[in-house]
C-alpha cells in the first residue's frame, strides 16, 4: 500500500535530530526571519531552544515545521503558581503562535536549583504544575510539554558515575517531586552537561572523545572512555536512586567554544568542530551510554551564534556554530546540499496557508534516482515520521526509491502547509489532485 495521506506529523524525540540553542545576547545578529529561513533551507537543524519568548522569533518560525522550545524566565516562577496568571501566560505567549509555530515544549526557568534562590526553588514544581494545568485548559497539553533544565550542579558527587547522587535536601524536596511530575505528564528530564567546564589538561582527550586511558568505575566495573557518557550516566544513576530511571533524558545544552583567552588549552576552531561533530554523531548513533545502551538523546548544541554581548571570559562569546553573517564558524556536517534550488526571490514563502483542497506531492516521472534518494534522506533526516516506508512498515511495498520518495516528499508537503514550493524538491516533485492510493 502507498500510504500518502499521513497528516499526523510529529517531530518526536525518538528520531535522530539536531537542536541548537538560539541565544541572542548580541547586537549583530540577522533578523529572526532570515535565521528561520536559513535553518530550514541550508541546515539539517530541526529544533531550536529560545532564551526569550520573543514574539518576533516565534512568528519567524511559523510554518517552518522546526520544533521550538520556549522559556519562562526565572523571575516569573513565583507568579506562575497562581493559575490565572499561568493561564494568562499561556494565552499571551503561546496561543498567538500555536500551531503555526511548532512549539513543542516550555522550559520553566533555567538551572533554577543552581541559583540557590529558595523562593524560586520552592515554587519551581508548583509553577510547572500550574502551567501544565493551564495547558490542559487550553487543550494543548498533548502537544506541548512542560519541563525545566538543570546544570550538573544538581549532583553532589558524580565520580564514579554509578555512585552519583543528587544534592542532599534537593533530592527529596525538589527533584523527587519534579521527576514524579515529569513521569506523570510524560515529559523529559533536561540536563546541560558541559565537558568543556569539566576538563583539565589531563582529561582533555577524555572530554574530546579521543583515545585516552578512560575512567574506571570500580563499582560498576565499567570503563568510561569519554566524559559525556560519564556525565549522562551520573545523572542516570542519581535518577535511578530515586526510582526514576524510566524518565527520558534530554541534553538541553552542550558545546565547545572556538576561541578563548591566550592561556586556555584546547580552545580553538578545530577543537570546537571536533567536539561538536562527535557529539552530534554520538547522540544520534543509538550507541547510548554504558548504563543507557542503545539510546539516542535529543540534544541541543550551544549555540547557534557567537554572542558578542556576553560577559565573562572570551570563550563565553565564542560558542557559536555560525557567525552573524550566517557563515559557519566551522562545519560539523549540519549544512545540507540544497535539495530545493528555488531561490527566495522567485519563490517567496507565502505567509498564508497553502491550498486546502486535496492535493498530493509525488515524484515527477523521469526524475533521477539519486535525487529521489536525496529527497528521502532529507525528509526522514528532518525527523519526520518515516517508519511506514521502513522494512515491515505499511508503505514499504513497492520497495522502490520512486515510491518511497513520493511518500517522503508528500509527507514534507503536507507537514509544511501544502505550499507549491514545498513540493519543488529541486524540480523532482509535482503536485497532483489524483489520490495516489486510488490511482495506483
Ligand atoms: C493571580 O493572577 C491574576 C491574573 O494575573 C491576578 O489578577 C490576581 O491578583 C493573582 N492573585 C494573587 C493571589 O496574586
Ligand atoms: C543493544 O543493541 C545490541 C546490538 O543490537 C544488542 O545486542 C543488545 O541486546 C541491546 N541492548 C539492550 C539493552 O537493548
Amino acid at each position: 500500500m502507498f500510504m500518502v495521506r499521513v497528516l499526523i506529523i510529529l517531530l518526536t524525540g525518538a528520531d535522530a535530530s539536531i537542536g541548537v540553542n538560539y541565544g541572542t545576547l548580541a547586537n549583530d545578529l540577522p533578523p529572526p526571519r532570515e535565521v528561520a529561513e536559513f535553518l530550514l533551507h541550508s541546515t539539517v537543524i530541526n529544533r531550536i531552544r529560545l532564551f526569550d519568548a520573543d514574539p518576533q522569533i516565534l512568528r519567524a518560525f511559523a510554518h517552518t515545521g522546526i520544533a521550538v522550545t520556549v522559556p519562562v524566565p526565572n523571575d516569573q516562577i513565583p507568579h506562575l503558581t497562581n493559575l490565572s496568571f499561568a493561564k494568562r501566560w499561556i494565552s499571551d505567549h503561546i496561543q498567538p503562535h500555536f500551531p503555526s509555530t511548532n512549539i513543542i515544549r516550555i522550559l520553566v526557568g533555567n538551572e533554577v536549583i543552581s541559583t540557590a534562590n529558595h523562593l524560586l526553588i520552592r515554587n519551581l514544581v508548583p509553577a510547572m504544575q500550574s502551567l501544565h494545568t493551564a495547558l490542559v485548559s487550553a487543550s494543548l497539553h498533548r502537544r506541548i510539554q512542560i519541563t525545566t533544565p538543570h546544570s550538573l550542579g544538581i549532583l553532589s558527587d558524580s565520580t564514579p558515575p554509578s555512585s552519583a547522587k543528587f544534592r542532599q535536601g534537593y533530592d527529596t524536596h525538589v527533584l523527587k517531586p519534579l521527576l514524579s511530575f515529569l513521569r506523570t505528564i510524560g515529559s523529559p528530564f533536561v540536563v546541560n552537561p558541559y565537558p568543556f567546564f569539566g576538563y583539565s589538561s589531563d582529561t582533555l582527550d577524555f572530554a574530546l572523545f579521543r583515545p585516552n586511558p578512560g575512567l574506571f568505575d570500580e563499582d560498576s566495573k565499567i570503563l568510561y572512555t569519554n566524559m559525556l557518557d560519564a556525565q549522562l550516566d551520573s545523572v542516570y544513576s542519581a535518577m535511578d536512586r530515586l526510582g526514576f530511571s524510566d524518565v527520558e533524558i534530554v541534553v538541553g545544552e552542550i558545546g565547545w567554544p572556538s576561541n578563548g583567552d591566550k592561556d586556555q588549552i584546547g580552545v580553538d576552531i578545530a577543537t570546537a568542530a571536533e567536539f561538536n561533530k562527535k557529539v552530534v554523531a554520538r547522540v544520534n548513533s543509538g550507541t547510548g551510554t554504558p548504563l543507557m545502551p542503545n539510546r539516542t538523546f535529543e540534544t541541543y548544541i550551544f549555540a547557534l551564534f557567537n554572542e558578542n554581548l556576553k560577559s565573562g571570559p572570551t570563550s563565553e562569546r565564542n560558542f557559536g556554530l555560525f557567525r552573524s553573517d550566517l557563515t559557519p564558524t566551522y562545519d560539523i556536517g549540519i549544512l545540507r546540499p540544497t535539495v530545493r534550488t528555488s531561490n527566495p526571490e522567485s519563490n517567496p514563502r507565502s505567509p498564508v496557508r497553502g491550498s486546502s483542497e486535496k492535493r498530493w506531492c509525488v515524484t515527477k516521472p523521469g526524475a533521477e534516482t539519486v535525487a529521489l534518494q536525496r529527497n528521502i534522506d532529507y525528509v526522514c533526516g528532518l525527523g519526520l515520521d518515516c517508519w511506514p516506508i521502513k522494512e515491515g512498515g505499511p508503505c514499504y511495498l513497492p520497495n522502490t526509491v520512486e515510491a518511497h520518495s513520493s511518500y517522503a516528499m508528500n509527507l514534507f508537503y503536507q507537514t509544511m502547509g501544502k505550499h507549491e514550493f514545498d513540493c519543488d524538491f529541486d524540480k523532482t516533485g509535482k503536485i497532483t489532485a489524483l489520490d495516489p492510493v486510488i490511482s495506483l
